[in-house]
């Protein structure tokens, strides 16, 4: 395996925190809860992504790129963190969110507009189907453009994770946790902690909590994954072939779709906030916090298990969700 030879700048902070989350488990009635704080990346206001990044941006350095390019929502975490990114690497960055310019900008978007990114409105395509052509007029007006994957999600963005694993490793001194939950959207994080379960040999259930009802492949989500996984695997050099067996990907949260929020995900947001002080968000680890407090309810976890909730971030879009947050759901319950 050849993770150590693969370029990586550094962008962020770890490792990350690991924490236990004694309140909440202790109110859900058990099993021990612990949370690994990628939050608190650093970058921009923490996330996912700043893993991913380091390993796409430097990719993008030793190709002599100084423009990047991503697609996302307008409230993506994804794009916030990759438009921090380029600033700290002196690159121009250049992003197309769906839909239309609200009247005013709030959350994530209105921090891609403190990083003076270039925006680029895409209305109803919403995935990045606009890339190529942006891209095509950036090379042809003399930028070295490079294509920063929708949400992060290549081969080595996964790669990241695999990290990530290796980081958890050392830090959780002997514990195996029983289950491994976190939001699943676009598949590099699956992919990189699918591979970092493997090589490091856990036994633990890597629940990804599916975030989105549709994805914006022409194949399964779950199929679009092993494939992440298995060309990750040839780019390490891991000699394995991976099938979807591999992989556990719960869709019962999905809900009304991306983004709307609901009573599960306020009521997640509200408890992991006024039990345990930490920000979820409406779109991610809201909803995945959901999954992990139903799973629980309804025996699917046990209270003997000792369970990992993965927070990816995205707290930033809060700001842009006041309308629709919800915080006295648990009130009278605590
Ligand atoms: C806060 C947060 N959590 C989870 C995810 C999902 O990660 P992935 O796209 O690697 O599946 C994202 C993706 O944008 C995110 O912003």
């Amino acid at each position: 395996m050849h993770i150590k030879h693969i370029e990586k700048t550094s962008l962020g902070f770890f490792p990350t925190p690991l924490v236990e989350l004694s309140r909440l488990s202790h109110f859900l009635g058990g099993p021990k809860i612990f949370m690994k704080r990628d939050d608190l990346t650093g970058l921009a206001l923490g996330g996912n992504k700043t893993r991913k990044l380091e390993y796409i941006l430097a990719d993008a350095l030793k190709q002599g790129c100084d423009t990047v390019i991503t697609a996302g929502a307008a409230q993506s975490n994804h794009c916030r963190q990759t438009a921090a990114a380029a600033a700290k690497l002196n690159m121009a960055c250049h992003l197309l969110l769906g839909g239309e310019a609200p009247p005013k900008a709030q959350g994530n978007l209105l921090l891609d507009h403190i990083f003076d990114c270039h925006i680029h409105w895409t209305g109803t395509n919403r995935k990045g189907e606009d890339i190529a052509r942006i891209f095509s007029q950036l090379k042809a007006a003399g930028k070295k453009p490079y294509l920063v994957p929708y949400g992060g999600s290549n081969e080595l963005g996964a790669v990241s994770f695999i990290d990530a694993i290796a980081e958890l490793q050392e830090q959780k001194k002997g514990r195996e946790f029983s289950h491994v939950v976190f939001a699943s959207s676009s598949g590099g994080t699956h992919a990189g902690l699918i591979l970092g379960k493997h090589i490091y040999n856990k036994a633990f259930e890597l629940v990804g909590i599916n975030i989105d009802k549709e994805t914006n492949a022409a194949l399964p989500f779950e199929q679009l994954i092993t494939q992440l996984v298995n060309n990750t695997a040839k780019l390490i050099g891991l000699d394995y072939s991976f099938s979807k067996d591999d992989l556990i990907l719960n869709s019962d949260y999905v809900g009304d779709g991306y983004g709307v929020l609901g009573p599960q995900e306020n009521e997640a947001i509200a408890l992991t906030a006024k039990l345990e002080g930490i920000l979820l968000d409406p779109v991610y680890t809201g909803r995945a916090m959901a999954g992990l407090i139903h799973l629980i309810r309804s025996g699917k976890i046990g209270k003997s298990d000792e369970v990992l909730f993965w927070h990816t971030g995205g707290a930033p879009s809060l700001f842009a969700y006041a309308d629709a947050l919800d915080f006295s759901v648990s009130d009278t319950e605590i």
